[in-house]
Parts: structure tokens; sequence; C-alpha cells
């Protein structure tokens, strides 16, 4: 051992080897959403073999699965051996069990069957900087692909709602709504960041703008959430049209989806929609200025190469750059939660 270099601080092969072999647990976890074993096992406790049967699966991986699963804690066992009784952990029971509203296997099912072939492509993606997903064999893009399969649209549109759902309970907590009436969220989705805000500040009135196939869906969950004399949905396309005039605009996961010269002009819109005063908040994983830390908002810039080849996450300075180009005048950064932040510019 060198002069100076103790047991404590001498270089551990642990964490390369955690880091190699994470796919295992992740598709291990996949694989049981993709199996509906949360869904199937919600309310009950069953032995290795009447789980095992109910799933289909072959006698070899019955132990070895379920029991990674509790070591994983995603599982808890009750006993031993063919004897022990196999249960939903209480986070896998309320979020990965089909029947209940707080369901968020959307996104582990497009991880699953999309993005985990489409990350095996990777060393290509990083020497090409091109796409990886179905436009690599010649399909779509990933709006255009998604969209033109209803079931496909649902399930895209529910697994954003299972990542944004906490980060807009955040926004509406940190952010100082009081000094405005209105909200434009653009891209909007299911009118979620509506929905939530809503909820927490009853002056405010807002426009959920999105892509028409998307209205339906988004007016069906305003309805049900009796907000819709506060809650307007308006198609567009960001592309063609003017965004909705508001004293906020707001957008989720937006800027992240496009290069930088549509990131420009998404933000010189949002900046010719606001009032002066007005704000506009980008919720993203941000990426921190001197990009070392955010785990998170790197490996998702690498999922937004895979996903459309330009497209980029950006830190919260990229953002105050570009925003100071068309004229915002004053910046805030609020974190939300886990990686998620809301980058705000003033005008
Ligand atoms: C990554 S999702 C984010 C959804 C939501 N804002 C959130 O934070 O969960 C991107 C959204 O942008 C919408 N979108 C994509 N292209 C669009 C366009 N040209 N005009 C309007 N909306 C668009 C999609 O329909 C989708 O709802």
């Amino acid at each position: 051992m060198e002069q100076g270099t103790t047991l404590e601080n001498s270089p551990s092969p642990e964490n390369i080897m955690k880091t190699a072999t994470g796919f295992w647990p992740s598709k291990v976890l996949l694989s049981a959403v993709e199996f509906e074993l949360f869904t199937k096992l919600a309310g009950r406790s069953l032995t290795a073999e009447e789980l095992g049967t109910e799933l289909g699966l072959h006698e070899r991986a019955w132990y070895d699965f379920f029991d990674t699963l509790v070591a994983l804690k995603f599982l808890d066992r009750e006993g031993d051996g063919p004897e022990g009784k196999y249960r939903n952990a209480a986070d896998t029971d309320l979020f990965l069990d089909k029947n209940k509203p707080s369901y968020i296997g959307g996104m582990p099912e497009m991880l699953n069957r999309r993005l985990f072939g489409f990350w095996n492509d990777l060393e290509d993606a990083l020497m090409t900087g091109k796409a990886q997903n179905e436009t690599k064999g010649g399909g779509e893009s990933v709006f255009g692909e998604i969209y033109s399969d209803p079931e496909r649209l649902e399930t895209f549109l529910e697994a954003m709602t299972g990542f944004q759902a906490g980060n807009f309970m955040m926004l509406g907590e940190k952010f100082d709504f009081s000094r405005y009436k209105t909200v434009s969220d653009i891209g909007g989705a299911l009118a979620l960041l509506s929905r939530v805000i809503a909820g927490r500040h009853e002056h405010l009135t807002f426009t959920s703008f999105d892509l028409p196939p998307v209205a339906p869906h988004a007016r069906n969950r305003v309805d049900a959430a009796g907000l819709t004399d506060r809650i307007k949905i308006v198609e567009g396309d960001f592309f063609k049209d003017e965004l909705p005039p508001a004293d906020v605009i707001t957008m989720g996961m937006i800027l992240h989806d496009w290069n930088l010269e549509d990131k420009k002009m998404l933000i010189r819109k949002a900046y010719d929609a606001l009032p002066e005063g007005g704000a506009f908040i980008a919720v993203e994983h941000l990426i921190d200025d001197a990009r070392r830390e955010n785990i998170f908002g790197l490996l998702m810039s690498l999922n937004m190469l895979i996903e459309f080849g330009e497209a980029f996450d950006f830190s919260g300075a990229d953002f105050r750059g570009w925003c100071s180009e068309v004229g915002f005048k004053e910046f805030d950064v609020l974190h939300l939660a886990g990686p998620a932040f809301a980058a705000v510019a003033y005008k």
C-alpha cells in the first residue's frame, strides 16, 4: 500500500461492478411489471408455487425471481421455503397495481418495451449522434409513433403522470402563484400540472395546450376532477401556433425534447405570450451547472440522444443564457422532488 493510503480511501471495485450490473435489478423489476405481478398479488399472499403458476413462469425461475424482488424490497415474504408467502411491499402495492388510480407502471412498461432495447445501441448513438429508437428502422418520430396508436397514447400520457405528480405538487408549494391570475401549460398532456396547482391555488385559471389527439383524454381528466370551469383544454401545435397568453407559462419536460434551435423558438414564444412581470417556468431534471452531480439529469440527456438524436437536457445556467437572449430579466431555480427542478425566468 502506498504511503498515506488507508484501507478506507483505497480504490474499490464496488461502484464499477454495481453500475456494470445495474441492468440486472432494472430488468427484474420491469419483467415483474410486464407480468402484472404486483396487480395480481395485490391484497393477497401467495406461495412461490401459487404465484409462479398464476403468472405462467417456469419452476426453475420461481424462487430466484421472487426472492430477488424480496431482496430489492419490492415484495415482502412471510416464512421461508415452499411455505413462504409473498405479498406486495407498500410502494409496489400503491404504485404498481393497475387497479389503483395511483398506478405509475406506464413508465416502466415503456422502459421495458421500448427503451431497454434501444439503450442496447448506446454505442451507435455515441458514435453517430443519431436516435436509436423506432426511427432507426425507418419508423415514425417518437410522438408520431406513440400517437398513431390510441392505446400507446394513453400509456404514454399515464407514464408522464407518474413522473411529474410529485414535482407539480412541489411547484404549487414553492412558486409564489399569489401574484398571478392565469397559467398556460404548454404540452400539458393530461392537464396534470393544471389539475394539481388548481387544487392548491383557488384563484388561478388554466389553459392546457397540447396536440389534438391528446385533448379528449385531457378533457376527461379535467371533467372528472370537477375543474371544467377553471381549466380550458386548447388544441394546438407549438411549431405552428402562438402560445395561449397568460401571466405564467409553464413547460413540463418540453424543452428537453428538442434541439437548441427549437428550444430557443419555444422560449421566444413563451416570452411573447407573457405580460411584463410574467413568469416562464420549465420543469425539468436540470443538470447541475458544473455537470458533475445530477446523474439522473445526465442520463436523461443520454435518453434524449437515444430518442431524438439532437435533443438534450440542460442546466440552470444554460436556461438562463437562452432566456436572457430573448429579453427575460430575472431568474430563479427551485428544487422540486428528487432530481427535478423548476427553472424560472421573469419578463
Ligand atoms: C414529455 S411530454 C411532457 C408532458 C407534460 N408536460 C409533463 O410534464 O408530464 C411532452 C408533451 O408535449 C406534447 N407535444 C409534443 N409536440 C407538440 C407540439 N408540436 N405541440 C404541442 N404539444 C406537443 C406531447 O403531446 C406531450 O404531451
